[in-house]
């Protein structure tokens, strides 16, 4: 799809359809057109007024209705969006009104739209942010997941040139900048989402190596995948004791991506990359195990991210570290109550063989000190107490800096990709504490998203680092079951902002 943002008129903009938005209100009609609608009422002689008046649109947010053939209008369609109460449009509105049109928009023949409700006024947030959003909201509507169905498939949709307009005002270079960011962020997310859906005889930690490689080639990054014997080599004795019993060849993925100044230091993001999930000899039960496909998402996030970055030539220098295993039951697997030595020589008594994203984490974490890192920023589905604290819509953020806490948050609610941040205080370490090594791998149930966070922390002295809990917002579950593509829009958003930071 091919998006473009133009100074337009909409009743003379010759497009497939013409998407207009329109408020709900206490006026006698009970709605009224945004200003483009107006214009393109006017053209057509009153015909959107009139549909309106027939009570054709609620306007609720989310609801539409198409015309078709109006005289008066270059356009072959008209798609009326629903925007809800007019006092009350904010950015969840906005976002619903983009989603609503496009899902009405893959229905029509339309192969070009032009949406005049790009540009509506969205609180405080600058067109730049209303940009961002239309493209990642668009692309979403679209994505299909239909590479592993061989009938049935529907057929591919029309659409394939979406025009931003923007009214009675030019478009300036930062809106410009911010559709090729927003194009390049929908690009990684998409990467993500699909090496998300993909099942983990599909998407094996080989898999995720390739792919690695293959945008390396494609953006000239410097790719390195350790194996087994490399890390055996390094002592990294915590990640390969979830690996133990699989099949399938751990791999160490590094993908190294220079876009700022030599002696710049990196932002380091390091992904958690079980590519599936069986809880190891402490077993999960059986319903809904095959979501654990999805263990491997904060690392599909960190190939995004970079792949986003390197595509729009971000000013910074950034490197992804994904430690990529499957975590399996087994002969030869890893047993409760087990010792590990980990990379940076502590050592880790396994009481539970679930709790594994942590000890491969730790691991990479440690890996990543080489890189002499500006800030680390890691990525994982780690544990379900978070999707208990928080749902489906925050990620819990974690950090052992406030003002990297605060620069991510700000970042996550620039790019609507939203995160809570929760404690990581000295005092829930006790709760690690193991008799037997100098720490265990789980803290009990009490806050166990907290707890999980205190271990990696063990790890991270050195550094200043955040670690984003995405056990709940990577994917979505039910009837809409599939991956969020969360967070590449946080992470992307995050490291422009970082690079562009002033002091
Ligand atoms: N990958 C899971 C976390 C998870 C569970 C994410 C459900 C999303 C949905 C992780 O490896 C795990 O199993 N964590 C355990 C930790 C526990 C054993 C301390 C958990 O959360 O139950
Ligand atoms: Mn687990
Ligand atoms: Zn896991």
């Amino acid at each position: 799809m091919e998006f473009s943002i133009r100074t337009l008129a909409p009743e003379k903009a010759t497009t497939g359809c013409l998407v207009l938005g329109v408020f709900k209100d206490g006026t006698a009609a009970g709605t009224t057109l945004t200003r483009a609608a107006q214009l393109a009422d006017r053209a057509a002689g009153g015909a959107l007024r009139e549909a309106l008046a027939q009570g054709d649109l609620a306007a609720k947010s989310g609801s539409t209705l198409l015309l078709r053939r109006l005289r008066g209008l270059a356009a072959e369609r008209v798609l009326l969006v629903g925007l809800g109460e007019r006092g009350e449009f904010g950015e969840k509105a906005f976002l619903e009104a983009i989603g609503a049109a496009s899902r009405a928009l893959k229905e029509t023949g339309a192969r070009h739209a032009a949406l005049f409700i790009a540009d509506l006024k969205v609180g405080r947030r600058p067109l730049a942010w209303n940009v961002r959003q239309a493209v990642l909201g668009v692309r979403e509507a679209f994505y299909r997941f239909d590479q592993l169905k061989t009938q049935k498939k529907p057929p591919a949709p029309a659409l394939t040139d979406v025009t931003l307009a923007v009214l009675g005002a030019p478009v300036t270079p930062l809106a410009q900048a911010a559709l090729r960011e927003a194009v390049a962020t929908a690009d990684g997310a998409e990467l993500a989402r699909t090496l998300g859906n993909l099942p983990a005889n599909h998407c094996t930690p080989s898999h995720l190596a390739a792919e690695a490689k293959r945008i390396g080639a494609q953006y000239r990054l410097k790719v390195e995948v350790l194996e087994r014997r490399e890390m055996e080599k390094l002592g990294m004795g915590a990640l390969l004791s979830v690996a133990r019993a699989a099949h399938e060849a751990p791999k160490l993925i590094v993908l190294h991506y220079r876009g700022g100044a030599k002696q710049a230091k990196p932002v380091v993001f390091v992904g958690k990359g079980i590519t599936f999930d069986t809880g190891g000899v402490s077993l999960k039960p059986a319903p809904e195990m095959d979501e654990m496909k999805y263990d491997m998402s904060g690392a599909g996030s960190v190939l995004g991210a970079l792949r986003a970055l390197a595509a729009m030539r971000a000013p910074l220098n950034a490197i992804g570290v994904i430690p990529a295993c499957e975590n399996m039951p087994g002969g030869a697997a890893t047993k409760p109550g087990d010792i590990v030595r980990t990379l940076d020589g502590q050592t880790v008594e396994v009481l539970n063989t679930d709790a594994e994203g942590r000890l491969i984490l730790c691991d990479a974490l440690a890996y990543a000190r080489r890189f002499d890192p500006e800030v680390v920023v890691d990525i994982a589905t780690l544990t379900g107490a978070c999707v208990i604290a928080l749902g489906h819509v925050a990620t819990g953020l974690f950090a052992n800096d406030q003002k990297l806490a605060d620069e991510i948050r700000a970042a996550a609610d620039d790019a609507w990709d939203r995160v809570w941040q929760m404690p990581l205080w000295e005092d829930y370490q006790e709760q690690l504490r193991s008799n037997f090594a100098d720490m265990a791998n789980i803290g009990g149930r009490p806050a166990g998203s907290v707890t999980a966070a205190c271990f990696l922390s063990r790890f991270t002295r050195k550094l200043r680092w955040a670690h984003l809990d995405i056990a709940g917002t990577a994917w979505k579950r039910g009837r809409d079951k599939g991956s969020t593509g969360r967070p590449v829009p946080l992470l992307v958003r995050f490291a422009l902002r970082h690079a562009g930071r002033k002091g």
